[in-house]
């Protein structure tokens, strides 16, 4: 297979957007047909008016910071992330490389407690620190999930909602810490719209998961792409979170939302971190979409499969595939 060569990073296009906000306090019709545009136009948008209370995403930042600032040895502890973990530079089995470090835990309260013993010195507090968190979010995940239903006119409201709220979901939390770049800060291009001798944070790619939600510190280098080649960088702002349309609801909206790619670039003398919580459904859960998203005029585009399917396919390819297209029906025309 021939692999084409990622376009060298100063050849790129950088364009600049005004990516949607929507505000989850205005009216719910209209909030849900501004979510359905933003999903339509870029599978991304911000929410502000979110309802994760403050107190809540401070305690989860302060405990990666911690977490993060520790010694090396101390830190090789909570790993390798095989695929729950601490893992730095490598992203996934495939040879991905990528200036990161992170922390991924699975959102089941007993994984929560085992994977704290060796994350944290206080890991009781650690675990309800984190079932917190991913409770707060999940309820946000939630509501965006009924309000995308309702814009979709589909008659079940929660038929992408459900599948988070399983206990058996497959969810994930992911911290993840991108320290600064070692470039002479004073000794910036800014002629440049950004400064061409970045590096790769974390490579392009989609999110697997139904949908992503992702809170950062102030500290830029997210970019999403939704044309081959131009970028689009995300403005840092510490009280949205940034969600994701991620494959499996791609497939759910029968490839009317599409998930969008996206990277992280070290574009900063200070260090990003970021919070990503990924909703999934339960490993068996057979991956369709709802009837009314499949009509004569829209056939279906894929063919049904498990989410534990998806995973392993997933987990055989690189970060950057487009492992949908392994799913997609041949149509004749
Ligand atoms: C991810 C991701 C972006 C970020 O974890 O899948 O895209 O800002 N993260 O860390
Ligand atoms: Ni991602």
């Amino acid at each position: 297979m021939v692999v084409p060569s990622p376009t060298p990073l100063d050849t790129e296009k950088v364009r600049a957007v005004d990516l949607p906000i929507i505000d989850l306090s205005a009216q719910r019709s209209e909030v849900s047909k501004l979510i359905v545009k933003a999903c339509d136009n870029f599978g991304f948008f911000k929410v502000i008016n979110h309802g994760v209370p403050n107190h809540i995403i401070a305690k989860l930042e302060h405990e990666g910071l911690s977490f993060f600032a520790k010694p090396v040895p101390e830190k090789l502890r909570a790993g390798p992330a095989n695929p729950f973990g601490y893992g730095c530079k490598t992203i996934g089995l495939n040879g991905d490389m990528g200036e990161i470090e992170y922390l991924v835990l699975n959102t089941n309260p007993l994984s929560i407690a085992e994977r704290s013993k060796t994350i944290s010195d206080d890991p009781s507090k650690f675990s309800s620190i984190v079932s917190d968190y991913i409770e707060a979010v999940r309820g946000l995940g939630c509501e965006l999930l009924d309000l995308m239903a309702e814009g979709l006119l589909v008659t079940d409201t929660s038929v992408f909602s459900r599948l988070i709220r399983d206990v058996d979901c497959d969810s994930v939390l992911r911290l993840n810490h991108y320290p600064p770049v070692q470039v002479d800060c004073n000794d910036r291009d800014t002629s440049h719209p950004y400064d061409n001798r970045n590096k790769v944070g974390f490579g392009e790619h989609s999110d697997p998961q139904i949908l992503t939600l992702l809170r950062s510190n102030d500290v830029g280098g997210l970019q999403i792409s939704i044309e081959d080649g131009v970028w689009i960088p995300v403005t840092p702002d510490p009280n949205t979170f940034c969600v994701n349309v991620g494959d499996v609801l791609q497939v759910m909206t029968n490839g009317r939302f599409v998930s969008v790619r996206h990277r992280v670039l070290t574009n900063s003398c200070e260090s990003r971190m970021s919070m990503a919580y990924f909703g999934a459904p339960s490993l068996q859960t057979r991956i369709t979409a709802p009837p009314e998203l499949v009509t004569p005029n829209r056939l279906s585009l894929y063919r049904p499969f498990t989410w534990a399917e998806y995973k392993k396919a997933s987990y055989s390819l690189r970060l950057g595939d487009r492992r949908l297209e392994l799913f997609r029906k041949c149509i004749e025309d």
